[in-house]
């Protein structure tokens, strides 16, 4: 809990390395959040440029696709009466899976959509046995559970295979790559294999590329879905945020779609989205593992020691954030976050140091987006049969849903 030290842990990535004792979940996490040392870092920097604001700038139609198509499904249903009652967390879920898809996989939706709906499947399995405690030998019974598991990791391969297969053949004719992540990452990997001549190693081979496309699923997916619903709960609770938020969004660009600079210049809804990732951290802690006898702070710790980086105790804890520390108050952030923390290591919803999560702005502009568009369209309110019950599988989600009355504008 100790600013210094947490900072410290993240900084040395090569001592505190991530954690998982899972045989099944370590199956199944692929791609750079898995990797550690050089392979971790030549992989890091052949993604990073598909993360680059001019690439997010250029998905923004993209993103917008997919949230006014949620926009239209819930304009439909209060159409009718003015007001419809309604679990809005499965919307979103769909909505942050169709934005990965179509970020992901643009030129190749079908078959993106494809894939994300098995990936959506297997992360099912996944959640199901980061609960569970693992029975050594498990894995290889022929279960239900297993036989499936294997059925669409081979039916993943074969498609993603294909999409990259076309993808590479494009490029090698010359032709431009495409704007999605996956063409960004194909075009950054080909010119590294190209300034490396012929040597073996460099680059990434398919294999790797079709685990860092199964990773931006995961990481990406329900992580932003839960920083929505939090977001709508908060603003239901908070009517005055909502008011304010919906003013500023109006204000900046009316009912029109909102362009990439208009939405950088929304400073309430940004406030708000910080406090909401200070509440409700997507991610509640990071476990590391020391691998040699390591210092940290006062701590001499040996290796195999596992160390938990823990988001929400540092982000509630009221000596760091004062009495107010479990209040809504996006007010903290007003003048930004070293302000709000006082420069103090004590905010790290996206984690830190080289690790820190490649997605964060993408996750931002599509908060931003979303929301933006919500404002726009319903004023909101928790509904009666709503139970708060945030609850950590692999990320902080709400165990009932999360059931609203819309309005319509
Ligand atoms: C609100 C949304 C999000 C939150 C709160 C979040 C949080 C995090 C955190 C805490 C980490 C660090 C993990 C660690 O240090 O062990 C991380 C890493 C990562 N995130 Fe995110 N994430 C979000 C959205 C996204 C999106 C949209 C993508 C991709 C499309 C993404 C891709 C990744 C990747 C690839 C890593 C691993 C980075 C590395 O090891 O170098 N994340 N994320």
């Amino acid at each position: 809990m100790n600013p210094e030290d947490l900072k410290d842990a993240f900084n040395k990535s090569d001592e505190f390395q991530r954690a998982i004792s899972n045989p099944i979940v370590k199956s199944i996490s692929q791609g750079l959040s898995s990797l550690e040392g050089e392979k971790w870092a030549k992989h890091r920097k052949i993604i990073n440029p598909a993360f680059h604001l001019e690439k997010l700038k250029g998905m923004l139609p993209t993103f917008y696709q997919s949230c006014s198509e949620m926009i239209n499904k819930w304009e439909s249903l209060v159409f009718k009466e003015g007001s419809c009652e309604m679990d809005v967390w499965p919307y979103l879920e769909n909505l942050t899976s169709d934005v990965i898809s179509r970020a992901a996989f643009g030129s190749s939706y079908e078959e993106g959509r494809r894939i994300f709906q098995l990936l959506r499947e297997e992360a099912k399995f996944y959640t199901i046995a980061a609960r569970s405690v693992y029975i050594p030998g498990w894995r290889f019974l022929p279960t239900k559970h297993n036989k499936r598991m294997k059925e669409i990791h081979k039916e993943v391969r074969g498609l993603l295979k294909g999409v990259i297969n076309k993808r590479e053949d494009a490029i090698k004719a010359g032709e431009a790559a495409k704007g999605d992540l996956l063409g960004i990452l194909m075009e950054s990997n080909f010119r590294e294999i190209q300034e490396h001549g012929n040597n073996k190693n460099a680059g990434m081979s398919i294999e790797d590329v079709i685990g860092e496309c199964k990773l931006f699923y995961f990481a990406g997916q329900e992580t932003t879905s839960v920083l929505l619903v939090w977001t709508l709960v908060l603003l239901s609770q908070n009517q005055d945020w909502q008011a304010r938020a919906r003013e500023e969004v109006l204000q900046v660009f009316g009912t029109n779609i909102p362009t990439y600079d208009q939405l950088s210049h929304l400073k309430v809804v940004t406030m708000i989205l910080l406090e909401v990732l200070r509440l409700y951290p997507a991610v509640v802690e990071l476990p590391r593992t020391t691998y040699k006898k390591t210092q940290l702070g006062k701590f001499s710790l040996p290796a195999g020691v596992e160390v938990s980086l823990h988001i929400m105790l540092a982000h509630h804890d009221k000596e760091l954030w004062g009495e107010d520390a479990k209040e809504f108050k996006p007010e903290r952030f007003s003048e930004g976050v070293s302000k709000a923390t006082k420069n103090q290591f004590t905010y790290f919803p996206f984690g830190a140091g080289p690790r820190i999560c490649i997605g964060q702005n993408f996750a931002m502009l599509e908060a931003k987006l979303a929301l933006s568009l919500i404002l726009q369209h319903f004023t909101f309110e928790l509904s009666p049969s709503y139970a708060h019950a945030p609850s950590v599988t692999i990320t902080l989600h709400p165990q009932f849903g999360a059931h609203f009355i819309l309005h319509k504008r």
